[in-house]
């Protein structure tokens, strides 16, 4: 049974992950500040775990991040926890930084200290290279952040860089695309998906900031989560980093075409009608076009992405439906 820490693990994209090492018998640590992560994303795995899956409020700036980690001794150290609002980042470039950076470097010197023997980190393919000169980016694209997130990211990258090769375990970033999936929380910024689920549900209109032409890459969170565990096994003793993508470019407008077709055939009868679409004013310095390429990562562990748009918007509902929200 392996031992593995979750920052950020109460979190979206942290929480399906801890329901996968659970499912394949792992014994899970999560730490986790509840900032924008909900301890009822932990319910279901941890009535699965019978005790595997401990929670530890704890920011992952606090000094005793170390301590517990060295205790727990995991084989397998995961980082998700993070600041992930871009206008926050820019309004508050300090507390971005100090989270991002300052968090994920006290994380890699509990890694160092554990002898933990593998590092993956939650890196962004969205906002890493910026307005991209080529389509898709590739993980040789010229990095240019437009806002400090991306920024801390890249900078989260290097220490990982420096950290791996001198201490010797493996370390990873996976930069995703745009994840979407259930418990996505509709109250972010990010997370379109989410947010026109929850007014679809309740017959409100769905406003689309500008035209509706800006495009993203929109990757399911469980094709995420399997490209975290082959890059777990991924033991180079070093570092490397892998964009987690689809390559496929999907437009505003079309993904509201696509949840339009998933309403209709998942809606009952008493539920409400499509919502109404809505033009709001753009967004200032919101990217215009977003889409990674995927072949490193096909090539280095045969990873694909599996599940369509369509069918993952359909199960978001779904979630979303059954969650009340
Ligand atoms: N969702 C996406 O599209 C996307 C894209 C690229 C990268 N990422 C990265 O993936 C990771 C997970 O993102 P998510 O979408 O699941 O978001 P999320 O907000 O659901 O998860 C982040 C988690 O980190 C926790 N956290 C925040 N600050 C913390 C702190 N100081 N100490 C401890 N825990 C803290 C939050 O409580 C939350 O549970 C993040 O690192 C994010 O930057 C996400």
């Amino acid at each position: 049974m392996k031992r593995a820490v979750v920052t950020g693990g109460a979190g979206f994209i942290g929480s399906h992950l801890v329901d996968a090492l659970v499912q394949r018998g792992s014994e899970v640590l999560v730490i986790d500040n509840l900032h924008g992560g909900r301890r009822e994303n932990l319910t279901s795995a941890m009535a699965r775990g019978e005790g595997r899956v401990s929670l530890l409020e704890l920011d992952i700036r606090d000094s005793n991040v170390k301590d517990e980690i060295v205790r727990f001794q995991p084989e397998n150290v995961f980082h998700l926890g993070a600041q992930i609002n871009v206008r926050v980042s820019v309004k508050e470039p300090t507390f971005d930084a100090m989270t991002n950076v300052v968090g994920t470097v006290n994380v890699l010197e509990a890694v160092v200290e554990s002898k933990a023997k593998s590092f993956v980190f939650a890196s962004t393919g969205g906002a890493i290279y910026g307005e991209q000169e080529h389509y898709p980016a590739d993980e040789d694209h010229l990095v240019r952040p437009e806002c400090p997130y991306g920024v801390s990211k890249r900078a989260s990258e290097l220490y990982i860089e420096y950290f791996s090769r001198v201490a010797g375990f493996s370390g990873t970033a996976l930069r995703f695309a745009n994840v979407y999936g259930p418990r996505q929380n509709p109250k972010g910024e990010a997370g379109v998906v989410a947010i026109f689920a929850e007014r679809i549900l309740a017959g409100k209109e769905l406003v689309v900031n500008g035209s509706g032409e800006q495009t993203r890459d929109f990757v399911y969170v469980k094709d995420v989560v399997k490209a975290i565990l082959r890059a777990e096994q991924h033991n180079t003793g070093g570092f490397s980093c892998f964009n987690v993508g689809t390559a496929k470019e999907t437009s505003l407008l079309t993904l509201i075409d696509e949840m339009r077709g998933a309403w209709s055939r998942i809606k009952r009868p008493a539920d409400p009608e499509f919502s109404v679409v809505r033009h709001g004013p753009a967004l200032p310095g919101e990217q215009l076009r977003s889409v990674i390429a995927a072949d490193r990562i096909r090539n280095a562990f045969g990873w694909q992405p599996e599940v369509s748009l369509s069918q993952g918007i359909e199960e978001t509902i779904l979630s979303f439906r059954t969650d009340g929200a």
